[in-house]
């Protein structure tokens, strides 16, 4: 017996070893495969001996039944909550009541700490091993949350290493990683379930799941940054020193925590927290700056329910609720109608927003949008505002129903919605106003015919002028007629006609992707030039023959005859050329004998290139691009920060190309 409990212990010390490694350290010595053979002898010797199995086995995470309501716990020290400061101001002044208290004139040392977007969570452990969870609940009660915090990897169902207290409360937040956070949601998506609003709605729904099974499936994660009650031992006399012996226990710590010196130190942290904000894997909402002297914490104490040495710096929210006025529908260049919502103003993520985009009509009625809703609005980052959510409870009984127009809204043509498409579209062509002005912006843009200092204002001033109607126009234009504009001066008008001069000079693919082809972005202009090598031979080409081009499907094969079937798309071109509109051809290639032909390549991590566009120069040499690592992928394209697929491809034995590697097989393009 004794033998076999040593066997036991040592198991369960292995597998608390590598799970530490793995969930918290993020740095697996074993493969998963090893981990798994251990686990499965560990339950094995379990099954067979089941007066053996300890509440701290590494097998006990999802052992619950699911319960019908959460009990309550007690805080033995209440939760409190934090004071906010909005501005430098407010934090020179929480600085400055920490001088006057302390009496003291030399900075104070602070410990600056992300502030978690997730549920604060109480943990107890007694002599090492995982007892109870609680949430935070009105800061004095909370809900009894033991069994799905159980099921959350990486918190320790036993604490690492020595000296640790009889009793030890353990603080933090427990989160859901962005990246986690999307990847269920779009599994929700796929299910046509409901998805989270934000990881933080996430992560209390989770946690918050009768069933510990249901919790067990959702990515939570924790970072531990206090402690509540200790006894039977001590803790360091810094917090900072004691988010270190956290760690040393094998909780985890959030590893951007820094010590800053006084206020300006707090200062300079919140600026680089916020320049890293949208680049962090898990979300914040501002950050804390904390006394680092447990005993300068004690001479400080308390106000009502907040330290005095502690306080949340808040960046403006991201997300805000407002009126939903109405719903414009705007024309993109292929014709279809996105809705717009037109909100009443409101000042969220720092900026005053008042409209958002609603993208197509499925999404409406999934987030079951109407006029006159009160909404959620969200701007997270540079991203365009969106409707993350409506307040049902506050729909007003005269909120209508959003409807596609039947016609479009700027030529009155028929709107059709294919089937099977999410789209709805106008039907007006060239003859749309709309599409047209997308049509030749586009035609202007950077990756098409890169036309400098023609960007989508001017265009819409030239158009609305009657100075272009087509893009072809664009090279009749002349000096006179441009500097006669508003807001334009001779000077810029001749640069705009020299930048539509040199623009003539060009590349077959920019051409083909300046043409705006439904579907057919850089990578197919690209890959269609180096195949057929010249224009001419693809407008000989037939939809069987374009399939041939690597990544054309039947659909942009269609696309592609279509466009180039339409007697006016050739005259267009014939007379672009005719106007100076130049290019060298290639010499044909096809797709067998490009040089990446039949190879998989997979991208990751940060490069000094968008993924679009090393994705386009790979699939013209004739590669496959795809999404995640297996045993076909030919290499591993890995760059900054690389994540679990440079660890697959690690595990698997595949070739790992760093940025200089790619440029190498890149410069056979
Ligand atoms: S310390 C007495 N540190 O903010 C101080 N709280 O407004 C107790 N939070 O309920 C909290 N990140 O959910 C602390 N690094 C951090 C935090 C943090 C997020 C949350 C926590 C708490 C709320 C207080």
């Amino acid at each position: 017996m004794q033998a076999l409990q040593q066997q036991l212990e040592k198991l369960r010390k292995q597998l608390r070893y590598h799970n530490h490694l793995y969930y918290v350290l993020d740095d697996p010595q074993i493969p998963d495969v090893e981990y798994d053979r251990l686990f499965r002898e560990l339950q094995a010797l379990e099954i067979a001996h089941p007066e053996l199995i300890t509440p701290d086995s590494p097998t006990q995470r999802v052992g619950a039944a699911p319960l019908t309501e959460f009990g309550e716990i007690k805080h033995a020290i209440p939760m409190l909550s934090l004071g906010n400061v909005f501005s430098n101001e407010e934090l020179l002044a929480f600085d400055k009541r920490i001088h006057d208290r302390l009496k003291s004139d030399s900075e104070t040392e602070f410990v600056a700490e992300p502030k978690l977007d997730g549920l604060a969570i109480s943990i107890l452990y007694e002599n090492g091993v995982f007892i109870r969870a609680a949430t935070r609940g009105d800061g004095e009660t909370g809900e009894d949350v033991t069994h799905n915090v159980r099921t959350i990897a990486s918190v320790p169902l036993r604490l690492l290493g020595e000296g640790c207290p009889a009793v030890l409360e353990v603080r933090g937040e427990i989160y859901m990683p962005k990246a986690g956070f999307e990847a269920f949601n779009a599994k929700m998506r796929a299910l046509g379930e409901k998805t989270f609003v934000n990881p933080r709605n996430a992560a209390a729904g989770s946690l918050r799941q009768l069933d510990p099974r249901l919790t067990a499936q959702r990515p939570l994660d924790i970072f531990c940054y206090a402690v509540g009650l200790v006894e039977g031992g001590i803790v360091p006399d810094t917090h900072y020193a004691i988010l270190q012996q956290f760690r040393a226990w094998g909780l985890r710590v959030c590893p951007d925590i820094r010590i800053v010196q006084g206020a300006q130190g707090c200062l300079d942290y919140f600026h680089e927290i916020g320049a890293r904000r949208n680049s962090l894997p898990y979300d914040i909402d501002g950050v804390v700056y904390k006394v680092n002297s447990i005993a300068l914490q004690q001479e400080l104490g308390f106000i009502s329910r907040a330290p005095r040495w502690a306080v949340a710096h808040k960046f403006p929210a991201q997300e805000e609720i407002t009126e939903l006025e109405g719903v414009d529908f705007q024309v993109g260049r292929t014709g279809a109608l996105t809705p717009v919502a037109r909100l009443k103003p409101v000042f969220v993520g720092g900026v005053t927003v008042s409209n958002a985009t609603l993208h197509n009509m499925d999404e409406i009625e999934r987030k079951d949008v109407r006029i006159g809703d009160f909404v959620i609005v969200r701007r997270a980052g540079d991203v365009i505002p969106e409707i993350a959510s409506v307040i049902l409870e506050r729909r007003p009984a005269g909120a209508t129903p959003i409807m596609m127009p039947t016609h479009c809204p700027v030529c009155g043509s028929e709107v059709k919605r294919s089937e099977g498409e999410a789209v709805a579209r106008c039907t007006g062509g060239l003859y749309c106003p709309a599409q047209v002005k997308e049509a030749i912006k586009h035609f202007a843009s950077r990756k098409a015919m890169n036309i400098d200092g023609l960007g989508d204002k001017m265009v819409e001033q030239l158009f609305d002028a009657g100075l272009i109607r087509h893009v072809d126009d664009l090279y009749s234009l002349d000096v006179e007629a441009v500097a006669a504009l508003e807001r334009m001066g001779k000077k810029s008008a001749e640069n705009l006609i020299a930048a539509l001069e040199s623009s003539k000079s060009t590349t077959l693919e920019r051409f083909i992707y300046a043409l705006g082809i439904r579907n057919a972005g850089e990578g197919t202009a690209k890959g269609l030039a180096r195949y057929f090598g010249s224009l001419e031979a693809i407008q000989a080409a037939n939809e069987e023959t374009l399939k041939l081009v690597p990544d054309i499907g039947v659909i942009v094969a269609a696309n592609i005859a279509q466009f180039f079937a339409e007697a006016h798309n050739r005259d267009t071109i014939q007379h672009l050329r005719d106007l100076g509109v130049h290019w060298s051809n290639y010499e044909a290639k096809p797709a067998e004998v490009l040089p990446l032909a039949g190879k998989t390549y997979v991208i990751t991590g940060t490069l000094s290139r968008s993924r679009d566009d090393i994705k386009a120069d790979l699939e013209a040499l004739g590669a496959k691009v795809s999404g995640s690592v297996s045993k076909k992928t030919t290499a591993l394209i890995a760059g900054e920060n690389a994540g679990s697929k440079l660890d697959k491809a690690e595990s698997l034995g595949i070739t790992v190309l760093d940025e200089a590697a790619l440029s190498v097989l890149l410069s056979r393009l």
